[in-house]
Parts: structure tokens; C-alpha cells; sequence
């Protein structure tokens, strides 16, 4: 069985003002009934292929986690709680040392984000099965995304030669290229997109993090040592998790390990990283409208339209986005959403 590890330590400013610092992305229902971390947690909740999910996130989310784990009825092997954010790097790398101490350092873990949508099918399943063979060789395994577009927010992963079972060896990993590299790699047509998610033995990362990133290894497992445990919660220790240097798992393991392997995965993934990938999932009604909560549209066509409370009524727009939380409105061009980032940072700075 694999031990699923949900990483939900992020902010995901792109979704404006739905996601806040106060309720990232993960913790929010935008489509549907359950929050994305909840439908993370469905998503791993076959317990003929998963034991039960350890989630690693920020001191801050504590009770936003439980809270939603609570309302599925969904058993955890337990929260870990990071100090202040250190990035990925040492998340992953507290998950592997506490797996590891747990479940023996042969155990299995799949590291998934939190903020995905993915459907949960045969070919879902297939490919973490093949994933698994693999990280039992010794391989940390990811799932390649065929692209679409040339995205400079996505690691890219060159495919080598298969190796067995539909997965191959990575010639090459390279996390968010500039645009120009992007447009080759997809041009070049060899290139996928990392998922996000990562297959691996407890050991193995450990052994990769003591080589590449010895300085992230040897905080965390100080803070792992030190760590206070109460309940379902592990806190880590604030002082020794703050030497940990902050960097992603991507810059940090898989640009450099030689122990990268892909399985080209015929998954239904989306990142919803913007308001644009919200709507190209969503699939709009015939007009290609995305309308939800109490908004009505009229003679609008390709946009994404959606209130919490407030009466939203948006006319004569094509390619819109207007987005209505509680106390906050965004209104901006669809194929501009990669930018709501800067904006958040400029409304930051106003304050
Ligand atoms: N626990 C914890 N602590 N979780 C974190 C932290 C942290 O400090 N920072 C981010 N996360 C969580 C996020 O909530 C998300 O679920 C996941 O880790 C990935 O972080 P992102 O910040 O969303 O990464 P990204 O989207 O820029 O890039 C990654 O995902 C892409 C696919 O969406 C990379 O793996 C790329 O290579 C990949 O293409
Ligand atoms: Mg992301």
C-alpha cells in the first residue's frame, strides 16, 4: 500500500478573493461540494491501493484540516504542522522522515498537492500502479501532463527510454522555464508537464536529500526530533525548521536526481492555478458561461461569473471573469488570469 501524503501549506494568490491568506486555495469549494483538499482526500481514500493520508501544512491551517477532514469522516495518519513556510522541499522531506519512522523505510509515498482536480479512473489507476513498481526499484516517480500550451508556472520533464510498464527514464527535468525555453520544449514535442505528484520510498528521498539538499535534510530532521505531538497534530520544532532552506522539491531534488522516472499519465488533470483553467474545466453552458452562485448574465459570452452572497449581474461581456466573495469583487479579462498574482501584491502594498 502506498501512504499518501497531501501537501497543503500554500497560498494560492491567483484566485483572488475567493483564495485569501486566511483560506488558501485548498481549503475552498469552488465548483461542487467539497473543498479541494476535500476532494483530495476522496481521491485517496481506496484503501485497497492507500493506507491512510498524512497532511503537511502551515501551523495556521491547522484547524481548517481537521475541520474538513472531520466532515468527510475521513481518518488521518495525521497533521503535520510546519512552524512558518518553508516551501516544499522540507515538507516533502519532514513527510518522508516521519513515513519513514512510522511505516519502515521501504514504505511507499505519493505526494500530492492539494489544490488539484483530477478524476479518479482506470487510467488514474493504472499509472500510480506503475508509478509504484517503479518506486519500489528506487525510483521517485512523477506523472507527465502531455501539454498544451506553452505555461511558464509548470516543471517540464523530457521523456527518455521506457524502462518497463509504461514508464520511462527523465532525460531532463526543468522547473518553470522562461517562455522561450517553454515554446521549444513544447514545440519539440518530447516534453511533459510534472503533475505535481511524486512516488517514492521513504529511504529514497531521504538518501536524494542528503545528497542534494543536505541543509533541508538536516533541519527537518532535528525538528522531526524535537517535534511536540499532541492529538492528531505533530508541530515541529519552530527553530531547528527554520535553518531549513526555502526552496521547492522541484528546484531542490527533481532538476538534479538521476533517479527521475515519468509515467506518461492519460489523466484528466488540471492545476486550476487561475480563473481560466477554473473555467475551461468547468465546461460553460452553450453561450460558454460559467455562472454560479447568485449571478445571472445576459448577452455574455465566455466568461466566468460567480458570487458568494451579493447579486451578481453581468451584461454584455465576452471573456470575462467577475468574481464575487463576501467583500471583495475582481473583474478582469479571462486570458489575463495568469496575472492576478501581481495584482494581489499591488493590493497588499495599498494597505
Ligand atoms: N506543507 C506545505 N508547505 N505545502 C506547501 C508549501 C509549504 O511550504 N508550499 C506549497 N505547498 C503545497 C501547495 O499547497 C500545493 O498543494 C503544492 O504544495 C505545490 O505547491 P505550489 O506552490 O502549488 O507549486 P507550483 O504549482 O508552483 O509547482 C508545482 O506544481 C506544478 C503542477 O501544478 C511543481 O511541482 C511543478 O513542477 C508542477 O508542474
Ligand atoms: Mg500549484
Amino acid at each position: 500500500k502506498i501512504v499518501p501524503v497531501v501537501m497543503a501549506g500554500g497560498k494560492g494568490t491567483r484566485l483572488w478573493p475567493l483564495s485569501r491568506a486566511a483560506a488558501a486555495k485548498q481549503f475552498i469549494r469552488f465548483l461542487g461540494d467539497e473543498t479541494l483538499l476535500q476532494k483530495t482526500l476522496l481521491r485517496v481514500s481506496d484503501e485497497t491501493l492507500y493506507d491512510a493520508p498524512l497532511v503537511v501544512t502551515n501551523e495556521d491551517f491547522r484547524f481548517l484540516v481537521a475541520e474538513q477532514a472531520r466532515e468527510l469522516n475521513v481518518k488521518l495518519d495525521g497533521i503535520v504542522l510546519e512552524p512558518e513556510a518553508r516551501n516544499t522541499a522540507a515538507a516533502v522531506a519532514a513527510a518522508a522522515v516521519i513515513v519513514s519512522q512510522r511505516h519502515g523505510r521501504d514504505a511507499l509515498i505519493q505526494i500530492l498537492p492539494s489544490d488539484h482536480e483530477i478524476t479518479v479512473d482506470d487510467p488514474y489507476r493504472a499509472c500510480v500502479a506503475s508509478a509504484a513498481a517503479a518506486a519500489r526499484t528506487g525510483k521517485i516517480v512523477t506523472f507527465g501532463i502531455t501539454p498544451t500550451e506553452p505555461a511558464t508556472g509548470y516543471g517540464y520533464i523530457e521523456i527518455g527510454a521506457e524502462i518497463g510498464n509504461g514508464v520511462h527514464e527523465v532525460s531532463r527535468f526543468v522547473e518553470k522555464p522562461s517562455a522561450d525555453v517553454a515554446q521549444q520544449m513544447l514545440d519539440s514535442g518530447n516534453y511533459a508537464w510534472n503533475s505535481g505528484m511524486f512516488v517514492f520510498s521513504a529511504g529514497r528521498m531521504i538518501e536524494e536529500l542528503k545528497a542534494l539538499a543536505p541543509e533541508v535534510l538536516a533541519a527537518v530532521e532535528k525538528s522531526v526530533e524535537q517535534a511536540k505531538g499532541d492529538l492528531d497534530f505533530t508541530r515541529l520544532d519552530a527553530e531547528t525548521f527554520a535553518e531549513a532552506p526555502s526552496i521547492s522539491i522541484d528546484y531542490a531534488v527533481m532538476e538534479k536526481t538521476a533517479n527521475a522516472a515519468v509515467v506518461p499519465a492519460a489523466i484528466t488533470w488540471s492545476d486550476l492555478g487561475s480563473w481560466d483553467a477554473i473555467w475551461k474545466l468547468a465546461g460553460g453552458d452553450e453561450n460558454g458561461n460559467v455562472v454560479s452562485g447568485h449571478a445571472t448574465v445576459s448577452d455574455t459570452k465566455n466568461s466566468l461569473v460567480m458570487s458568494r452572497e451579493a447579486h451578481l449581474a453581468v451584461q454584455g461581456m465576452d471573456g470575462v471573469a467577475v468574481i464575487a466573495s463576501e467583500d471583495a469583487v475582481y473583474v478582469g479579462r479571462l486570458d489575463r488570469s495568469q496575472d492576478v498574482g501581481n495584482l494581489v501584491k499591488l493590493l497588499a502594498a495599498d494597505k
